[in-house]
C-alpha cells in the first residue's frame, strides 16, 4: 500500500498529465483549425503581425470608425466595398476624398517611382505614383483630412499607447518608443509594409486564369474570346498596358505594365469636389509632391492599375466613374466612335469631349493606340458581344477560384 502522500502524487502526476494530454488535443484541434482556415499560411514575423493588427485598428482615427480595412476591404480584393467614386472620411465621417480606393494587392513588385529607358513615368503608389514605397504611403492616410484625420503624429502615438497590443508595439520597437512620435510613426509604416508584403493573401494567385496558366482550370468559350481580344493588338490591345502573359521570369502576369495614360474618362457629378467647375483632378502633373507641376505633358495622366480582382469593383477608373465592368470596357472601345455616350454637351448643345480636363489638356489624351484609334461615327473596334467576352475574360481574374480540375 502506498503512502497517502506518494498516493497523492500519482493522482496528481495522473491528472497532469491528463492535462498536458487535453492541452495538446486542444492546440492539434485550434492548428488544424487554423490550417482549415488559412490552407498557405506562413509564419508572419512580429513586425507583420503588429502590421496586421493596425491595418484593422479603428482606434487609430479621428472618428474612432475608420482603419485601413475600412477602404481596403479584404472581401472585395482590399479595395473599396463599395460603388462611391471616394469614400467618405475625417472626424465625423463626412468629407468626401477625391479618388475611388483602388486595390492593394499585388502591389509587391511595383517599382518606386521613375521614367523608363523610353522617358515614360513608370512605378510609384497612389493614382499618381507620389508614394516611393509602401512604407511612404501608409503614412498617408492617417494624417489625411478626409480619412483618418490625425492631426499629427503625436495623435498616433497618443492612440496607440491606449491600443490593446501597446505592449508588443513596445517589446518590438522599444520601452519608450511612444514618447518619439516620429519614431512611432516609422514603426508603424514599417509594420504595415512588412504585413502587406509578407501576408500571402496580397498575392494568393490563385484565379482561375492562374489555374488556367498551370492547366488546373479551364475557361469557357466566351473567356477564352475575351483573352484572345484582349491580347489581340488589332482589337482590345488591353495588354499593351495590363499585361496577361506569364512574364519572362516565370512569374505569372500582373496586369499591369506600372506606366501612366491618360484616358480622359468622364467628368463624375457624384464627386463633392466636381461641383467647382475650375477644379480638376490633373493626376500626374499635379501630384501633392509639386515635382511635376511643369510637366503639362502629363496633365490627365492615371497609373494602369492591375485588373486583377477587378470585377469585384462596384466603381471603375480613378473617379469611380463606371459602375459596371461592361461600361468600364464599353468606354475603351466607344469614347472616340460615340462620345455622346459619356460626355456632357456644353452650353451651344456640342458634345464637350474629354470634359474631365481643362482644354489646354485635351491634346495628351491617347487617341493613337488601340482601342481608342478610331474616329467619330466610326466602327468601335469591339462590338458588343466581344465586349461582352473581354467581361467574361475579366471575371476570371479574381481570386480563390474553387473550381479546379481534379487530378485525375
Ligand atoms: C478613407 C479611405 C482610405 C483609408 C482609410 C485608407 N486608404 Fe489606402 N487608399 C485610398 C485611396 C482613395 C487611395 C488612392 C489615393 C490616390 O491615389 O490619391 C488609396 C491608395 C492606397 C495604396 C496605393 C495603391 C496603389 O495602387 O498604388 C495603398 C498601398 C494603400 N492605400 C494602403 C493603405 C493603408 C496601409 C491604410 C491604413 C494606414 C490605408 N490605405 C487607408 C483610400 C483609403
Ligand atoms: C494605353 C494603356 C492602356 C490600354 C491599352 C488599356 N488600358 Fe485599361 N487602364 C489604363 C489606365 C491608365 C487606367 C486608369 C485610368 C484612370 O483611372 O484614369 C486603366 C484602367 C482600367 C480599368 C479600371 C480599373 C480600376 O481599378 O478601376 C479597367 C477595367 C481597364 N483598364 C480595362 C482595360 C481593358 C478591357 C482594355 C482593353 C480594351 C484596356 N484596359 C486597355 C491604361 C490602359
Amino acid at each position: 500500500m502506498p503512502s497517502n502522500r506518494t498516493l497523492f502524487a500519482t493522482v496528481l502526476r495522473c491528472a497532469m498529465s491528463v492535462a498536458a494530454l487535453i492541452s495538446l488535443m486542444l492546440t492539434c484541434a485550434v492548428l488544424t483549425a487554423c490550417s482549415n482556415k488559412k490552407p498557405d499560411a506562413v509564419a508572419l514575423s512580429e513586425t507583420a503581425q503588429i502590421g496586421e493588427l493596425l491595418f484593422h485598428d479603428v482606434s487609430l482615427s479621428a472618428s474612432g470608425a475608420m482603419s485601413c480595412a475600412t477602404c481596403h476591404a479584404a472581401s472585395a480584393g482590399h479595395a473599396q466595398p463599395n460603388a462611391l467614386p471616394a469614400q467618405f472620411g475625417g472626424a465625423m465621417l463626412n468629407l468626401q476624398g477625391t479618388r475611388t480606393a483602388p486595390s492593394i494587392r499585388y502591389l509587391n513588385e511595383t517599382p518606386p517611382f521613375h521614367f523608363n529607358a523610353e522617358g515614360k513615368a513608370a512605378g510609384g503608389f497612389f493614382w499618381d505614383g507620389r508614394a516611393n514605397t509602401l512604407a511612404e504611403q501608409a503614412a498617408g492616410p492617417f494624417f489625411n483630412a478626409v480619412e483618418m484625420a490625425l492631426p499629427n503624429p503625436a495623435a498616433l502615438a497618443d492612440k496607440l499607447g491606449k491600443a490593446s497590443y501597446a505592449a508588443r508595439f513596445q517589446a518590438a520597437f522599444g520601452r519608450d518608443i511612444f514618447l518619439e512620435p516620429d519614431a512611432t510613426l516609422a514603426a508603424v509604416t514599417k509594420a504595415l509594409q512588412s504585413y502587406q508584403l509578407e501576408d500571402p493573401i496580397f498575392r494568393p494567385y490563385n484565379s482561375q486564369y492562374d489555374l488556367f496558366l498551370q492547366g488546373k482550370a479551364t475557361l469557357t468559350d466566351a473567356q477564352q474570346r475575351g483573352l484572345a481580344l484582349f491580347k489581340d493588338p488589332e482589337k482590345g490591345n488591353c495588354a499593351a498596358c495590363h499585361p496577361a502573359d506569364v512574364r519572362e521570369n516565370g512569374k505569372p502576369p500582373l496586369f499591369t505594365d506600372f506606366t501612366y495614360d491618360s484616358l480622359a474618362v468622364s467628368r463624375n457629378a457624384e464627386l463633392k469636389g466636381n461641383a467647382n467647375p475650375l477644379y480638376f483632378d490633373l493626376g500626374l502633373c499635379a501630384r501633392s509632391t509639386g515635382d511635376l507641376v511643369d510637366r503639362s505633358e502629363l496633365c490627365g495622366l492615371f497609373k494602369v492599375p492591375s485588373l486583377r480582382n477587378v470585377a469585384l469593383r462596384q466603381a471603375f477608373f480613378h473617379n469611380g466613374q463606371f459602375k459596371t465592368l461592361r461600361e468600364a470596357v464599353a468606354f475603351y472601345v466607344q469614347r472616340d466612335t460615340h462620345p455622346e455616350k459619356f460626355y456632357a454637351r456644353a452650353s451651344d448643345g456640342k458634345v464637350n469631349v474629354y470634359d474631365d480636363l481643362p482644354q489646354r489638356y485635351k491634346g495628351n489624351v491617347n487617341t493613337e493606340e488601340v482601342p481608342y484609334n478610331n474616329v467619330r461615327g466610326g466602327t468601335p473596334v469591339l462590338n458588343d458581344s466581344e465586349i461582352d467576352d473581354v467581361v467574361a475574360f475579366l471575371q476570371t481574374l479574381n481570386d480563390g477560384y474553387s473550381g479546379a480540375l481534379k487530378a485525375r
